[in-house]
């Protein structure tokens, strides 16, 4: 026979399997409870959207740009998968017009056209949360608390906090001109990309490039140039946090990577993964996206975080195992006939966790399945048990055995569940 080769995930994808899918699983649960607890209700946005909605986030970020996966659908429409989820979320709230504040919380896969490597994929998945409409300090506080939690509640404790204000329109237009002055001076580090700098200064400070950090680490800096109300805004924002016990540093050159932000940002870092991609969660202000996308004028500020990051930082700080997934009771068949399937039944449809082995298998290797899957209770159906109408009821912590009619099986093992 011809070898085939095997099927495999493009590039920078993963699978998530079984025992590794019900930590996921635990981690967005624990995502839903909180997010539910501060007010914010599920929102489900396509994963494509016309291309034009994400180059709002910015054309000159690298996301945009370079990472983006756009392409013409069979009707000539320029559309493109979603790099992240705030546009698409903003679109749907210009599009609806929902009542403001409109607190949501989203889980789902965003793609970008990165070079994988550990922490960084092309697909990856974020949980994360988006109130549009109100421009109240306290918002800020409100959605840095509910991430904060999230992570202590998974049991994360090597994490910082870090926050920055980018500022109002008069902050950053002046700051710009200054930067541009700056970057200007240092043309020949430059050299090409100065283009880039010329079309957003900022977007050069968040660069990674090993050869411009020393100019990077020189250039001015946006806290010195907040304007009045800009800096009393973030005081407040401080006060509230301090309020509230969050620790946190004042980080003046994290800009993040999107064109949309303004005023606030913020960015959890997990100081247990080392290496570059250490960003667990960020988000901030974005006051001027709604209105750009047609809707009315509605202040913002949200996060995202990625769930394949912050489980590599639970399994670097050694917390959130995989829950058990144990099963309540294991079916063993010594008649091969239809009853296991109808016994398997009616065990599921009382709330039962059920389960058999393989078909075929000796009855002894059927008792060893059950163990390995960590059943509380076997129950075998065996010819003569069967023919008087009982089955055999085992408990397999404790190894005791007793004959159960086979009528009243499910209700027994249900109670014996609940005691
Ligand atoms: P972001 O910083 O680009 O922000 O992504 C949020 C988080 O997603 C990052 O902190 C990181 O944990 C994870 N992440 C990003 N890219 C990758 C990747 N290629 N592989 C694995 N994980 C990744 C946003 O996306 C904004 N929409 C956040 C936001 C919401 N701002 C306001 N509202």
């Amino acid at each position: 026979m011809a070898e085939r080769d095997v099927f495999r995930a493009p590039k920078g994808t993963r699978d998530v399997l079984p025992p590794e899918s019900a930590r996921w699983g635990e981690l967005v649960a624990r995502f839903a409870d909180r997010a539910a607890r501060f007010g914010y209700g599920l929102v489900v946005t396509p994963i494509f959207e016309h291309y034009e909605v994400f180059a709002r986030v910015g054309e000159s970020t690298d996301v945009v740009s370079k990472e983006m996966y756009d392409f013409l659908d069979k009707g000539g429409r320029r559309l493109a998968l979603r790099p992240e989820g705030t546009a698409g979320t903003v679109r749907a709230f210009a599009q609806h017009r929902p009542t403001a504040p409109w607190k949501v919380w989203y889980v789902a896969p965003n793609f970008r056209y990165e070079q994988p490597q550990e922490g960084r994929y092309r697909q990856h998945w974020q949980v994360g949360v988006e109130a549009i409409g109100s421009d109240d300090p306290d918002i800020d506080v409100e959605v840095i608390d509910l991430l904060h939690g999230f992570y202590r509640d998974l049991g994360l404790r090597q994490v910082r906090l870090l926050v920055n204000s980018m500022g109002d329109a008069d902050t950053r237009e002046r700051y710009r001109a200054v930067l541009l002055d700056y970057w200007r001076a240092h043309a020949d580090v430059l050299g090409a990309e100065l283009a880039r700098a010329e079309q957003n200064p900022m977007r050069i400070l968040d660069s990674k490039l090993p050869h411009w950090q020393d100019m990077i680490e020189r250039a001015p800096q946006l806290a010195e140039h907040l304007s009045e109300p800009s800096a009393a805004q973030f005081e407040q924002v401080q006060t509230g946090l301090r309020a509230l016990g969050i620790s946190f540093e004042i980080a003046p050159r994290l800009v993040r990577g999107f064109d949309y932000y303004t005023a606030t940002v913020f960015e959890f870092q997990g100081d247990a993964l080392g290496g570059a991609q250490n960003a667990i969660g960020g988000g901030g202000r974005y006051d001027r996206l709604a209105e750009e996308m047609g809707g009315p004028p509605s202040p913002a500020i949200g996060f995202g975080s990625g769930i394949e990051r912050v489980l590599l930082a639970c399994d670097a700080e050694g917390v959130l195992p995989a829950p058990a997934d144990r099963v309540d009771v294991f079916v063993i068949d010594a008649v091969g006939t239809v009853d296991a399937v109808v016994l398997l039944h009616e065990l599921r449809e009382v709330g039962l966790r059920a389960d058999r082995a393989a078909a075929g298998r000796s009855v002894k290797k059927q008792w060893g399945a059950a163990d390995r899957a960590g059943a509380r209770w076997g129950v075998m159906l065996a010819p003569t048990e069967l023919e008087s109408g009982h089955v055999v009821l085992k408990d397999l912590a404790t190894g005791e055995q007793l004959e159960v009619r086979r009528e009243a099986i499910a209700a027994r093992i249900a109670t014996l569940r609940e005691s």
